[in-house]
């Protein structure tokens, strides 16, 4: 079958499509209907099943015989250090760590908050977790303990687990500090944290609280795979919203095995046993679709990257690992192509390596600019695929199905929907626009298995945030279009929500931290083109009358304070201070058009402007900073 046919036998029957796919999964109790009809718009999938995601991850290949196969590749360029973990060793150390948990009284249902770097630590952390039908939320290193703080509080862990440092090129992350300090500020307290102790920084424990990973697991009884029901949360994974209160996105478990299961040969075009790489960060929804569960659960190698596209030591440092594990599809975002592109244009480090065992190239995280996409096509010979998907779907929502037919390329769009996904571009009324035409891209309800049900205690923000605009369906956030052949093109963001270096960050919950500062009287934030990153945040401050305070130091300190507060990855570093903002006269700040501005773009002046002259001033402010040419 094409791609068409399988679209159209899914959208015959979706839930036909999908029990389908249930058949590889490994159930206690086999799901007996696809799809709930909750009310209100709001679904679920597989809810009568029982089924435990850590077997299907990992138990069910050692009882298939298939125990010696390397179930994870780690390779930290970072530390010099590269280890093999088969699914038997995995086995055994995610029961073990499982049984110590458990020991420690976690069970079904308690959340447990996993902070780590890229070790197969994480990725044990999570998988015992989900052994015990546990609820993880995984937290980025890059983000400060005020982020970890809020997480805390809003899941209230039972408990942490964290690693004692994380490696950046340029230093050590501390992350115990970290996260110490987010326990002090968050109201909730888990009841203790178990510490993966590196090499690099042992860190200092508290007595009573903190336990050293191996110690505690010391004569521990090893736990069996607890089942949980299909509807039952497999975790929660935090993202930005419009605000600086982060949503809980769930992920449900019967219907995330059966999707992900799904796209591993489908999509990504492997079989099991392949060596499958997302070079991604388990803090993110590529880690934990594409790192951890979906390659486990379909039994294929999975690498654990633990360093940088360029670097650590250079820009074949991708090739390098790809070559020696023999990777055949390789996943990774269009900025650290450009980071490698901008080091070595000619690609002189892809000749070094024998590439021969990679056929297949996934970009994602932010739009595929075209020049990056023909780049990597010449140099490496094989279809790079551009496809598109949010930490709220868990996987694509268009792509190109190698696995079924490989549709031609269109440089710009991440090319057709997956089954599952009823895209449509819908104008401001809600109503449906002609292909070729721009408009606010929304998905038809029910979406597929393995999506958002709701947000994690936020059930009321998830109505607003998703299925209020546009009634009966899913709204994206994302506009664009879909052209006469069915391509999807995704063009911006329509709310608060940026993208740096592939990192998905608020800059309403930057607005936040500046408005904070006491010489602050009103500040934007916008996300400016960026030719590495995509996109970079840029503030704009206007301080309070009789600031005394000279600029220079107000804008360093804003600088510091989005780093103390969010993390160095929102990368805050342009900041300027503005006499005024531009606003309409109803008092909306018109962040669209400074966008414009300082991509030097054509922009229409918007009718309900208060002074238009403002925009001079912010021109003028924006060509200081190297930006409006
Ligand atoms: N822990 C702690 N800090 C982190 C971090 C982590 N896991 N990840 C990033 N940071 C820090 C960086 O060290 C940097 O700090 P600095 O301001 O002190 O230099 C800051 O956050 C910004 O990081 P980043 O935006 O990633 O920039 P960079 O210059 O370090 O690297 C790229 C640029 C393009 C090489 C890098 O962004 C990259 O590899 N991006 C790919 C992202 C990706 O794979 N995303 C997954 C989505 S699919
Ligand atoms: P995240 O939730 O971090 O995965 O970010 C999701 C957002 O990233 C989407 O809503 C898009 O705005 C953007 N995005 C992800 N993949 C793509 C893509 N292939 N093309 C364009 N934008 C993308």
């Amino acid at each position: 079958m094409g791609y068409q046919e399988v679209y159209d036998s899914w959208k015959a029957d979706p839930e036909g499509f999908w029990m389908e796919a249930t058949k590889a999964i490994d159930w206690v109790d086999a799901p007996t209907q696809a799809l709930y009809d909750r009310g209100d718009n709001m679904y679920e999938w597989f809810a009568d099943a029982k089924v435990n995601t850590c077997w299907n991850a990992v138990d069910r290949h050692v009882e298939a015989g298939r125990g010696e196969q390397t179930a994870i590749i780690y390779d930290s360029p970072i530390t010099h250090t590269k280890r093999e973990i088969s699914y038997v060793e995995l086995r055994n150390r995610v029961a073990n760590l499982a049984g110590a948990l458990r020991a420690k009284g976690v069970e079904k249902g308690d959340r447990v908050i996993i902070y780590m770097p890229m070790i197969p630590e994480a990725l044990e952390a999570m998988l015992a977790c989900a052994r015990l039908g546990a609820v993880h939320s995984v937290v980025f290193g890059g983000f400060a303990a005020n982020e970890l703080a809020v997480r805390i509080d809003d899941a209230k862990p039972k408990a942490i687990i964290a690693a004692s440092c994380g490696l950046e090129p340029n230093r050590v992350v501390h992350y115990k500090p970290l996260l110490d300090g987010a326990i002090e500020l968050s109201e909730h307290k888990p009841d203790f944290c178990v510490i993966f102790q590196r090499e690099q920084e042992v860190a200092e424990l508290i007595e009573g609280r903190d336990y050293n990973w191996h110690g505690f697991q010391y004569g521990v009884e090893p736990a069996e795979c607890v089942p949980v029901e299909g509807n039952h949360p497999a975790y929660i994974l935090y993202t930005s919203g419009t605000t600086g209160q982060p949503k809980g996105v769930i992920r449900p478990t019967a219907g995330h095995l059966v999707a992900l299961n799904w796209t591993m040969k489908n999509l990504y075009n492997v079989d099991p046993g392949d060596v499958f790489w997302a070079a991604s960060d388990v803090g993110w929804v590529v880690g934990h679709s594409y790192i951890t569960y979906g390659p486990l659960v379909h039994g294929n190698t999975t690498i654990v990257f633990e360093g940088k596209p360029v670097g650590t030591p250079d820009a074949g440092t991708f090739w390098r690992v790809i070559s020696e594990h023999k990777v055949k599809t390789f996943f990774t975002a269009p900025t650290a192509f450009r980071a490698v592109k901008r080091e070595d244009p000619k690609g002189e480090f892809v000749t070094k390596y024998d590439l021969s065992c990679l056929q297949q190239v996934y970009l994602a995280g932010e739009r595929a600019d075209p020049d990056t996409i023909v780049w990597a096509q010449e140099q490496l010979n094989v279809p790079v695929i551009d496809h598109w998907w949010q930490t709220e779907t868990g996987f694509a929502i268009a792509g190109n199905l190698l696995g079924i037919e490989e549709l031609p390329t269109k440089l710009g769009s991440p090319a057709k929907p997956l089954p599952g996904y009823d895209v449509q571009i819908l104008d401001e009324g809600g109503n449906p626009v002609a292909a070729g035409e721009l408009g606010a891209i929304a998905i038809k309800l029910p979406l597929p298995p393995g999506t958002l049900p709701t947000l994690w205690n936020a059930e009321a923000r998830f109505k607003k945030s998703y299925l209020t605009t546009f009634p009966g369906y899913y709204e994206t956030g994302d506009a664009g279009m879909i052209d006469e052949d069915g391509y999807v093109y995704i063009m911006a963001r329509t709310d608060d929500v940026i993208n740096v270096a592939g990192h998905r960050l608020s800059t309403g919950a930057m607005e936040e931290v500046l408005a904070s500062h006491p010489d602050v009287a009103e500040c934007a934030v916008i996300g400016v083109s960026d030719t590495l990153k995509g996109q970079m945040p840029m503030g704009f401050l206007c301080l309070n009358a009789g600031t005394e305070k000279a600029h220079d130091d107000v804008i360093k300190e804003c600088v510091k304070l989005v780093r103390e507060k969010i993390g160095p990855v929102a990368a805050f570093k342009l900041c300027t201070v503005v006499d005024r903002l531009p606003k309409t006269r109803s008092g909306k700040i018109l962040r669209g058009t400074m966008v414009s501005i300082a991509d030097g773009k054509d922009y229409k002046m918007p009718a309900t402007i208060d002074d238009p002259a403002i925009l001079d001033e912010i021109k003028e402010a924006l060509q200081t900073m190297g930006y409006a040419q």
